[in-house]
């Protein structure tokens, strides 16, 4: 995280986002949030009072749109829709922030979740796709003005005035909604791909030259799907192997596809297939199952069997028939599939609990009061959480030896923090990992704990909510706040 800071990387990317909101921002805005599978058009009114309804068209992006050498067809697609639901919305001219009286025309933030090098609030560049996209004739290109050509091709009113990255969007939602109290940390995507923004502290950003606002942030976007992208400590089983050589964009992206939607499912259907290949199971499966499909098991599995249970064998037996066209599926074949599929959600989970602990170590906020004062309790708590650890340490050492541990009872759990040092580090998050893999949340918080500087007491502080579909209020929450720069 700190090299990215300092230098020019393909991660910890600047968003320009030099404030966040504070609940009472107001206006009617356009958004156009493109994620890995779905195009979004949304029209959506801040309230001022931390609240927002929207109103939206939500398509899916044609795969040879996603895969194509030229950029026009995905340009043209997302233009047409946007030219389609504005001839459904006839009463947008008098709203304020959206084409007035005057003719001005409306005013749109662009949520473009790939990786993209911005260079202002408004452009950008885009480094390279993933989530299986590829358009070569992209690269390099500003999304902001293809997009925009695509807009005036057709004559519309609209104009793209900022571009945001899904994970800064989500973060912005989180603080429009949970107020200026709240002062959210970060947010966190588990959707088709993975990624995290949080606010940073301007003079810590030195890849920006030129920024000297001495209490200024940035919001950053860490793009931390690409982070150890060289595998130094990652985890890494053959299956990991096989699943990248796949993919269009083998090498890059190797914590993403540990952790986010679009692997999960193929990585445990890698695993059954090798399994089936070696006749470990009683169950078989035909030719038309989606175990021989690429990419043919969807991660939503992984939920239903984390959801049925170990204890509803019939359940689970269930939904491998009817998921795999499998027969004669045995409790055990269940059981082991389950296992597996636990496995491959909970290594998930901790690689993303443990890279929310970096950026909650990086912040500072553990150590620091919420007027950014050192905490005087600190020095005691480290006192005590390395009395902890020695403890946990000498019962494993003992272990190892073979000798057994003659303290009977772990170590004294740690006292959480108090008083006002019990302050909530807040971050938002969106996806249908976290939002319904049953234990996703808890194996994140069982990693961060294992990070020796958060800890336990660290790890109570956290809030994790929901900010459902954040991105694309995000988009119009930066478009509202360019529109004030501009007034
Ligand atoms: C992209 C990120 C994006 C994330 C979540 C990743 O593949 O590189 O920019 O935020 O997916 O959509």
């Amino acid at each position: 995280m700190k090299d990215g800071l300092a230098h020019q990387r393909v991660w910890q990317l600047p968003s320009y986002v030099r404030r966040v909101p504070t609940g009472g921002e107001k206006g009617k805005f356009l958004a156009v949030d493109l994620g890995g599978s779905n195009c979004r058009i949304c029209l959506v009114n801040l309230h001022g009072d931390s609240t927002f309804t929207t109103i939206q068209s939500k398509h899916s992006v044609p795969p040879g749109v996603m895969v194509n050498p030229s950029s026009r067809p995905l340009f043209d697609f997302i233009g047409h829709r946007i030219a389609d639901f504005l001839a459904t919305q006839p009463d947008l001219c008098s709203s304020r922030g959206l084409r007035n009286s005057n003719q001005q025309p409306y005013q749109l933030g662009f949520t473009f979740s790939f990786t993209c090098e911005q260079t202002s609030l408004a452009s950008g560049r885009l480094i390279h796709w993933d989530k299986g996209w590829d358009i070569p004739e992209a690269i390099g290109r500003d999304p902001c003005q293809m997009l925009q050509d695509a807009i005036d091709c057709l004559r519309l009113p609209v104009v793209v005035t900022v571009l945001a990255n899904d994970g800064v969007g989500t973060l912005l939602t989180r603080s429009y909604t949970s107020g200026p109290t709240a002062s959210t940390l970060a947010a966190i995507i588990f959707g088709t791909g993975t990624n995290a923004a949080y606010v940073e502290k301007l003079s810590n950003v030195r890849r920006v030259s030129g920024e000297t606002k001495p209490d200024g942030i940035m919001v950053m976007n860490t793009e931390w799907g690409c982070f150890d992208d060289q595998m130094e400590v990652l985890p890494r089983t053959s299956f990991d192997d096989e699943l990248d050589r796949a993919s269009a964009d083998s090498g890059t992206q190797m914590m993403e596809k540990r952790v986010s939607g679009l692997y999960l499912g193929e990585l445990l259907r890698l695993i059954i297939l090798d399994l089936l290949r070696g006749n470990a199971f009683t169950m078989t499966c035909s030719n038309a199952s989606r175990a021989f499909q690429r990419d043919g098991i969807d991660s939503s599995f992984l939920s239903e069997l984390a959801k049925a249970g170990r204890d509803h064998a019939e359940r689970a037996i269930q939904l491998i028939e009817d998921t795999l066209s499998a027969e004669n599926v045995s409790e055990a074949d269940a059981q082991a599939i389950q296992l597996i599929a636990t496995a491959i959600a909970r290594r998930a989970a901790r690689l993303a609990g443990a890279s929310l602990a970096s950026i909650i170590i990086q912040s500072g906020r553990l150590e620091m009061s919420p007027d950014g004062a050192p905490e005087p309790e600190y020095s005691m708590h480290r006192i005590q959480r390395f009395t902890s650890d020695m403890a946990l340490l000498w019962r494993r050492l003992l272990r190892l030896a073979g000798i057994g541990s003659p303290i009977g009872k772990p170590p004294v759990p740690i006292q959480p923090l108090k008083s006002k040092w019990d302050n909530i580090i807040d971050i938002g998050a969106d996806g249908s990992l976290i939002e319904f893999y049953p234990s996703f949340e808890t194996e994140m918080r069982g990693a961060m704990r294992d990070v020796p500087e958060v800890g336990p007491a660290g790890e109570q502080r956290v809030r994790i909510s929901m900010a459902k579909d954040g991105s694309g209020v995000g988009a119009a929450l930066m478009a509202q706040a360019a529109s004030e720069v501009e007034t």
